[in-house]
This record gives C-alpha cells, structure tokens and sequence, in this order.
C-alpha cells in the first residue's frame, strides 16, 4: 500500500514554497498527499518563528499528535522550517515532545530522502540542520496552484532589522543562478503558468552577491523576454533598496505587475533607527510619489508593527499619518513580538499587550476603510484579472487577481479559469472586489 504524506505549513510564502518542493521529493518517494492527520505515515510541520503567536501554535498542535503516535508506532513525525533553524526551539523540542522522529533545517530539504532512509534503519531520533553555504539550485516543486507559481531568487537577509528572527533562521543573502532561475521560468511557462511571483527577503538585492553581478531589475527583463509567462509579481522589497531603474522597469515592462510592496514597520524616525531600517519618514514618503507620480494607479502595499519598544503616543500618530498619506491598498499590522536573540529583545520599555492592542485597532481600522475607499473606485470599471482558484467556501465561485493584485470574485466558469479576462466590478468591500466576466 501507498504511503501516505500530510504537510503542514506556516509562515510566509517562502515557507509555503518550500513545503511544495517537500511535496515533490516524498512524492518521488511514492508517498501520497493526505489531508487527514489519521491516515498519514508522516507528518511534517514546516515551521515559522517571526513573532511568537507562531511558534506557540506548532507547540499546540505537536503536543496532540502524541496521542496519534501511541495510536499508530509507525508514523513518522519531522518538523522543519525557520523555527527550527534556533537552538532554544530544538532544545524544546529535543526534551518536551519526544515523539518527534526527524528535526531539519530551512537547508535540508533536498536530503529528506536520506533522512527517512536513516531513520527507517536505525528508528532513532535525527536532527540534522547543518550550516551550508550552498544553495539550492534544485528547485522542483508540487505546486498547489496551476497558474500562478512561487519562484525563490534569493534567500537569506543581511538587513538584521533589531526586532526580526528572519536573519538568524535563513542566513545571510545569497542569490539563485540566473540561468537556473530563467530555465525554472521556461519549464513553468511550458506547464502553462501565466504567473509567476519571484520570492526573497529583500529582491532588491537580487544578484548583487553572483559573478559577474547583475540586478534585480536585469532579472525582471529577462524572465519577461519568456513566452506564456504574463504577469510577473515579486515580494518583498526593502524601501532603502527601490532604485529608479526598478521604478523604471516596472513602469515600462508591461509584463510585471503595477503593484510593490514596501513595507515601512514605523513612521517615527527614531522608531525606524532603533529597529535599522536604514530610512526616515520623509524619505520614505519621498519614494512613494515618486513612485505614484511614475507609475500610475500603482497598489501599494505595507507591513506595519505597532508597539515596538519605547513606542510613544506620539511615534504612533507618525505611523497613522504615513497609513493617511499613503492611502494602502493593503496594510498587515502585526503587534511587536519579542524574539529571543533580537538587539530589540533586550530593550527597555517594552510595550504592554494593552496598549498595542489599542493601537492595532486604531490602524486596522483606519486601513479598513482606506482600502473600501480605494476599492470603492472600481465600481462600474472594468478590470483584467488572471483568474487561478475555485473559492474553498464556495464552490460556484472563483477568484484571481488584477495586475494591481486586487482580488476579484466572480461566478466559476471552467472555461476562464487559467486565463486572463475582462471584469465589470460589480460589488466591493476593504478585501476584495466582486464582478461579472465580460464574455467577447
Ligand atoms: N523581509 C521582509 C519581511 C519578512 S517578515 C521585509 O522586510 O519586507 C514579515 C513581516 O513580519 C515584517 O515585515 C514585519 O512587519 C513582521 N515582523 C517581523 N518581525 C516581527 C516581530 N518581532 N514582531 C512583529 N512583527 C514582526
Ligand atoms: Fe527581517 Fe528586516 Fe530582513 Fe525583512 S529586511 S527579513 S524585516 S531583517
Ligand atoms: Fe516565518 Fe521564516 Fe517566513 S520566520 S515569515 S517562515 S522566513
């Protein structure tokens, strides 16, 4: 009989990449995919550690598959993911839930072969999250989407901003061959993608560190020049790293998407020091017109985090004032998390759970009603949108996306789905928009 795989992921799309490349290699394997905890004979967790809400989950949920061991001997448990890329994860791991068989890192992934054969034969505990500087050009995934794929380019951040874990679980930045990148782009366009999104921490410093170097913008243009590939999007950008030859390329390249986001974290500049993020307010907001004035209708996108230590009333209303000029398309708020090792873990002041959630309300409001107003401009419009999902709660629906990454709901109809098509936008709200298909 088949053996049966279930991953579980959490974190960014980073990680949800790399639980398709994991789907690639067990099914290689001749595992088969399960979404039923009971029927699996492994259970990987692929885990994120960016604020602290995430680990606890991967606690919660380790802690009730015990029951499912001592039910089933043979089930074989692995965790993997950023969370394990730190020593005081593994130790808890290593201690409190000792039905855990196989332990690995954010670079081990092309050895999960030898680690199920290594632990089929000795069926003792692995842990194997070695340091490598290689990276993997290896890349071939499962993907849960049929039209739009996730591609890394470059993995690793050398930002350390003082409050993130990012660059202690994937190290520092190193970027993908340009040639495997293209070849990857060519095989996807050949398997019918239309869309591809281009992942790393920062994508501005695409190329810096290959021989000889190019840029992230050279990159674009490239992957473009490949036929069936029509929209390319690209996360995340760091706003100290927008060049004008980015703002350029985006502009005039009709393939990549008019949408960037650019996370600002703060709007007070002694904030922003504090976390090193390298900009002030003013220069950042510099860079949004400049961004607006050259591309038109551009989204723009944003993380935010409320209550970092020492945050004032005062750095608050700085960070609402930016949300106010720059009118979000979209804005994640993520209360402060305390991550261990961070410069921003042993500062004074640490704010209390009460007022950032104060705060977080006052924004995440504020945000609601900016994109309803933004959205609000799309009614009676007609828009481009690559449809790609049957919607998971209703099944006579679909969704996909305009270049400006608004997600568009409409009636499912087999024939348009994998491919771009014109909407009248009917209904909206903050989220999303709401349409009828223009059939030609
Ligand atoms: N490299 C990306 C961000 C990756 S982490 C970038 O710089 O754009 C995604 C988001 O998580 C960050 O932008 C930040 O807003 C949030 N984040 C990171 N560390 C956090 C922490 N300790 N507490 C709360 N939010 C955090
Ligand atoms: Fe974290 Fe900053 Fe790097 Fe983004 S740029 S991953 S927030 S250290
Ligand atoms: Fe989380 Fe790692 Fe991504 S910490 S946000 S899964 S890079």
């Amino acid at each position: 009989m088949e053996k049966k795989y279930l991953i579980k992921t959490y974190g960014c799309q980073m990680n949800e990449h790399d639980s398709e490349r994991m789907s690639y290699i067990l099914e290689s394997l001749g595992y088969q995919s399960t979404d039923k905890l009971e029927e699996a004979d492994l259970i990987i967790y692929n885990t994120c550690s960016v604020r602290e809400n995430a680990d606890n989950k991967v606690y919660g949920h380790l802690g009730s598959l015990k029951k499912l061991k001592e039910k089933n001997k043979d089930l074989i448990i692995a965790i993997c993911g950023c969370m394990m890329e730190l020593k005081e994860a593994r130790d808890i791991i290593r201690d409190k839930y000792k039905h855990v068989d196989i332990v690995f890192g954010t670079k081990n992934i092309n050895s999960i072969p030898y680690l199920l054969d290594q632990y089929n034969y000795s069926k003792e505990r692995i842990i194997d999250v070695e340091e490598t500087d290689d990276i993997d050009e290896i890349q071939d995934a499962i993907r849960k989407n049929q039209t739009s794929a996730y591609i890394n380019i470059i993995y690793g951040c050398n930002n350390f901003c003082s409050y993130c874990i990012v660059p202690y679980t994937r190290g520092r930045e190193s970027s993908r061959s340009e040639e495997s990148i293209l070849k990857e782009v060519k095989k996807l366009a050949d398997d019918g993608f239309k869309e591809i999104t281009l992942l790393g921490q920062n994508v501005n410093s695409y190329g810096k560190d290959l021989h000889p170097c190019t840029t992230f913008s050279d990159l674009l243009n490239k992957i473009s020049l490949i036929e069936g590939i029509e929209r390319i999007r690209f996360i995340s950008s760091h706003p100290k790293d927008i060049s004008d030859d980015l703002i350029f390329t985006i502009k005039s390249n009709p393939k990549v998407c008019k949408c960037i986001h650019l996370p600002i974290q703060s709007g007070s500049k002694r904030i922003l020091k504090e976390m090193n993020r390298k900009y002030t307010k003013d220069e950042y907001l510099e860079k949004i017109n400049k961004i607006k004035k050259e591309i038109l209708d551009i989204a723009i996108t944003t993380d935010i985090i409320i209550g970092f230590p020492g945050e004032s009333e005062d750095d608050f209303l700085d960070t609402l004032d930016v949300i106010n000029k720059v009118k979000y398309d979209q804005a994640f708020i993520f209360k402060y998390s305390k991550r261990t090792g961070t410069k921003a873990a042993i500062m004074d002041n640490q704010i209390s759970e009460e007022v950032k959630s104060e705060r977080f309300q006052i924004l995440l409001d504020r945000v609601n009603d900016i994109c309803l107003e933004n959205n609000s401009k799309y009614l009676n419009r007609e828009v481009k949108v690559l449809f790609d999902e049957i919607s998971k709660t209703d099944k006579n629906m679909m969704s996909g996306r305009t270049d400006r990454n608004k997600i568009v709901h409409v009636k499912y109809n087999k024939d348009y789905l994998g491919k771009i098509c014109s909407v009248m936008i009917k209904e909206f709200n903050s989220f999303a928009l709401e349409g009828e298909i223009i059939e030609r």
